[in-house]
């Protein structure tokens, strides 16, 4: 059956050669029995082998219900669409990540047959071969019918083609354009009231606007203003708005420029992909400094795009060497005249997550900083005596702060996936794994590290201290601190000085069960012995059975925001265990109406005080960022598809509106011309949703929708 494959293969490049490729790509069904079989006895072992193997991670329906995504479905055919089988088989022979492979290729094939057969991706017959070279030559079957491309977030009928920029032609869309200004370094600093020029609109993380004409007293008037239907697939976006021009980022690396009162659009820019072995993906953001936008691309590219047009500046190639496997999900982060961004990259990195650096005038790598200490220099002893190339993790997910006070950017890492090759230290090293679950404090021009403190060594649970590190003023003790403060999936918020990483406190939110004490000195963690894997143990999902919170985390990629007037900080949290125990009843895997049921959480800290103002409870959990404003609102999206504004002194709840879809995305607000606005991406986004939706037994629209959603209030009543 092996020489049937290679002659199929030889035959569709015949069909190349003679034109008639088009004619075989019109019929993706005749290429898909044609083409790609695999044997019923396979499928139904690799159904088995899943069960036992895999259904803990990707779900028992291959839903995908824990930090693993789905295995089935619309964006995960789309996915592989035209695309190497090896290329599937490749991730499907590194599975579960961090265990040492014990599988022969045979099962391997088994699995593959499996997804294939799940997928319709290829038709029952001669069985699918295992090797490497035999797999090389096959291709999963073209789901557009039309070419070979047809991937999510393909161009749609009627837009301009890939990499065009245009300009709208109306005189108002000409004059909203033209009367884009530069965004200066002063700007970036303290932002105009009515833009939002950054992730979380200020450089320190607040995730806060001033604006008040929406507030709590006139936010039930508030109602849809426009909207605008995005492209298809994975969307998570901040979309940032400066001089009354709204850049919305989607899937098929596509920039759009909208008139923000309006919805009118001005330019479009869109990134073909011209790798076929990558596939676009979500991000959370872009940024922007003078005339330039700064994207992040699919293809590990930054692209410099004219706010006014649309036209490239450059095109940064991010070099990754001969790795592969690595992304950008980040949103870049302006500072000194440099764009910088953080990579990430799971199994497949070896010893090669960084953060990057790029001159904007120039377009050239200014410096990078390797999130995985190197053997030799600071912190390379402490990977278990591991060589570089077995170090993996270190991805660097969540934007980087700046803060103008110290003069330094902030950022942090994520664990290891390779958990097992840390536990046991080869004799003279340690096991910490720099620089994972680490505050890096870096000067912006030299990318120099200044000081750097770890939260948690050795995370074995993918507890993660990766997420937003937001700037706050405290005082311990009688002193005055500038602090940089962060929580992992654990919940448990540690408070740092920014200017030199001494420890100052933590603050539990009383989510978890992993950490038993913290030495009030340094911070370290000290766990809960029932927390800890055996030498050999092998961890469904990344959890530990008993342990909260399982891997998707109490919260997770959804930022908290801080409003510097009242000094709360807002933050979206879930309750997760990997099985409900009777001493801790409501942390449930599943909301169950006899007890408590309502596992999405909303709090208000007040970080001095080191207390909660006010803890407020939803059936589902939240999966947007937090978005505060000067009208006394706190805004997140929930997994069920509302969203709503709190009042940020009490947690009420004072207006919702149900989406097409769940805003897993950044919500923000923005003026233009007295008028404010609130802007929110609706789409699953990416697996925490999923996940929590998988959680929450929740329904979600099986088209998928991703659209751009506006919101104001009634004109005239202002
Ligand atoms: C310990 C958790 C875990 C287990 C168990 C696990 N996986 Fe995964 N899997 C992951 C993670 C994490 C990813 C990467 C997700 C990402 O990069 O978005 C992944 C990715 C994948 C992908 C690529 C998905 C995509 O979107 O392209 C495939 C295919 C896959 N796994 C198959 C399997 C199979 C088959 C098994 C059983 C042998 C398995 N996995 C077991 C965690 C797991």
């Amino acid at each position: 059956m092996t020489t049937t494959k290679r002659t199929m293969a030889a035959s569709a490049i015949v069909l190349v050669a003679t034109g008639l490729a088009a004619a075989l790509f019109a019929q993706p069904q005749a290429l898909a029995q044609g083409g790609l079989t695999y044997s019923a006895a396979q499928a139904e072992a690799g159904k088995a082998m899943y069960a036992a193997a895999c259904a803990a991670c990707h779900g028992v329906d291959l839903e995908g219900i824990g930090p693993a995504g789905p295995l089935k479905g619309d964006a995960y055919r789309s996915k592989w669409t035209n695309r190497p089988v090896e290329a599937m088989m490749a991730v499907i022979r590194t599975m579960p990540p961090g265990a040492e492979p014990t599988r022969t290729g045979a099962q391997n094939a088994e699995l593959l047959a499996f997804l294939i057969r799940e997928n319709s991706l290829g038709a029952a017959g001669a069985p699918i071969p295992f090797a490497t070279a035999d797999l090389s030559a096959m291709r999963f079957p073209s789901a557009s019918g039309t070419n070979a491309g047809g991937r999510v977030g393909g161009r749609g009928g009627g837009g301009p083609a890939p990499g065009e920029s245009r300009v709208a032609k109306s005189a108002r869309a000409s004059a909203r354009l033209d009367a884009v200004t530069p965004v200066t370094e002063a700007m970036l600093a303290s932002p105009p009231a009515g833009s939002w020029i950054n992730w979380r609109r200020t450089r320190d993380g607040s995730g806060f606007s001033p604006l008040a004409k929406i507030n709590r007293s006139t936010v039930k008037r508030l109602g849809v203003s426009w909207s605008w239907s995005l492209p298809r697939g994975e969307n998570m976006m901040t979309p940032l708005v400066h001089d009354g021009v709204l850049y919305a980022q989607s899937s098929g690396d596509i920039i759009e420029a909208l008139d923000a009162t309006t919805g009118e659009l001005l330019w479009r820019h869109q990134r073909p992909l011209a790798d076929p072995d990558k596939t676009f993906n979500s991000k959370k953001g872009i940024a922007i400094y003078g005339r330039t936008l700064l994207v992040p691309t699919s293809d590990l590219h930054v692209l410099a795009l004219d706010s006014r047009t649309g036209a490239q500046v450059w095109d940064h190639d991010i070099d990754t060497g001969t790795r592969t496997g690595h992304q950008v999900k980040s949103a870049p982060i302006v500072a000194k005249g440099k764009v910088i961004i953080g990579i990430n990259g799971v199994d497949q990195v070896n010893g090669g997550n960084f953060i990057l650096a790029i001159d904007i005038a120039t377009g050239k790598e200014a410096w990078r900083f390797y999130t995985i200490a190197r053997p030799g220099e600071p912190g390379g002893n402490s990977w278990a005596g591991l060589p570089l190339e077995s170090r993996t993790g270190g991805s660097v997910w969540i934007a980087g702060s700046y803060d103008e006070q110290t003069g330094l950017l902030y950022f942090g890492a994520a664990p290891t996936y390779a958990v097992q090759r840390l536990r046991v230290p080869a004799p003279g090293s340690t096991n910490e794994a720099l620089y994972t679950n680490t505050t890096m404090a870096l000067d912006p021009d030299t990318g120099k590290l200044v000081w750097h403190y770890q939260h948690q060594a050795n995370d074995q649970l993918d507890h993660d201290w990766v997420f937003e590190r937001q700037l706050i003023d405290v005082e311990v003790g009688g002193v005055k601190h500038r602090a940089v403060i962060t929580a992992g999936k654990q919940a448990i918020y540690d408070v740092v000085d920014a200017r030199t990483g001494k420890y100052l406190f933590s603050h539990d939110l009383g989510f978890q069960s992993a950490i038993a004490s913290i030495d009030p000195a340094t911070g370290a963690k000290i766990l809960n012995p029932a927390a800890i894997p055996t030498p050999t143990q092998v961890l469904p999902g990344l959890s530990m059975p008993g342990i909260c919170p399982t891997a998707l985390g109490a919260r997770n990629l959804m930022a908290a925001a801080y409003n510097p007037s009242s000094r709360l900080v807002f933050i979206p949290l879930t309750d997760t265990c990997l099985l409900p125990g009777p001493a801790r009843q409501r942390w449930q895997k599943n909301p169950d109406p006899a007890t408590d049921g309502q596992f999405g959480i909303v709090q208000a800290i007040d970080m001095q005080k080191r207390k909660v103002v006010w803890s407020k409870r939803e059936v589902a959990p939240p999966v947007s960022g937090t978005l505060a404003t000067g009208g006394g609102l706190v805004f997140v999206g929930d997994a069920d598809r509302w969203f709503r504004a709190y009042d940020d002194r009490t947690g009420k709840e004072l207006w919702k509106v149900r989406l097409d879809n769940v805003a897993a995305s950044f919500p923000i607000t923005y003026g233009v011309d007295g008028k404010q606005y609130l802007a929110v991406a609706s789409n699953e986004g990416s697996f925490h949703a999923r996940g929590m939706q998988g959680y929450g037994q929740i329904a979600r629209p099986p088209t998928n929708n991703a659209t751009l959603w506006v919101f104001a209030l009634p004109d005239g009543r202002n």
